[in-house]
């Protein structure tokens, strides 16, 4: 099983789809990138799941994230499944579904567990940066949908913080006070960040949303 890590690059892949063959890089460009995999078509949660992901579209657009969806299923059975996601979900699948087969694209992400399901992959999320690096992994079993708030959540911190020395305290939300990167020192952190630091411990500094 491939072993990706934050900061690596994320494999480059060419793989069937719900919309034809498509090349991983050439499909995000510049872009942000989501790649998430479910066990299967035809299934309760992941037809919840990719509905929700679909009417979350315009979000992720926002954000300059695009989306790509993977699992093990032909991409024939993508495009009937689809019909169905449209219709209980009243949305669009409105993004790619990779149709791994053979389990090449899975393989290479480490998106089989074999102590859960053998054949089946688990529900993965990577996150990518525009640099190609992997910034963020989740696994989820197969009995738990995923979050798609959390996923905005986590990108509204990965974009600030990539640009900003800040972090994202616990339960944090767009527009909510950020913590200042621990190496800055805290007379350093006052002239950076014009907004005003409130020092509660020597190790704990906190600051607005540079963005809000
Ligand atoms: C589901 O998406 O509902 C599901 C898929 C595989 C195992 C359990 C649930």
């Amino acid at each position: 099983m491939a072993t990706i890590r934050l900061g690596d690059t994320a494999p480059n892949f060419t793989a069937e789809s719900s919309v034809g063959t498509i090349n991983f890089y050439d499909y995000l460009g510049d872009s942000w990138g989501i790649l998430f995999s479910h066990p299967a078509d035809f299934t309760p949660v992941c037809t919840t799941e990719l509905g929700t992901a679909a009417k979350f579209k315009d979000e992720f657009e926002q954000r300059n994230v695009k989306m790509i969806a993977l699992s093990v299923d032909s991409a024939a059975s993508h495009t009937e499944w689809i019909k169905d996601i449209n219709e209980v979900q009243q949305t669009v699948v409105n993004f790619p579904i990779i149709a791994d087969e053979d389990k090449s694209v899975s393989n290479l992400h480490g998106m089989i567990h074999p102590k859960a399901d053998n054949n089946l992959t688990v529900r993965s999320v990577f996150i990518i940066a525009p640099d190609k690096t992997v910034k963020l992994i989740l696994t989820y079993p197969a009995s738990t949908g995923r979050n798609f708030y959390e996923l905005l959540r986590v990108i509204d911190s990965l974009q600030l913080t990539a640009y900003h020395k800040v972090a994202t305290p616990a339960n944090w939300d767009k527009g909510q006070d950020v913590v200042v990167s621990p190496a800055i020192p805290t007379a350093e952190a006052k002239e950076l960040f014009e907004k005003g630091v409130e020092e509660i411990k020597p190790y704990l500094r906190m600051t607005p949303d540079p963005l809000a």
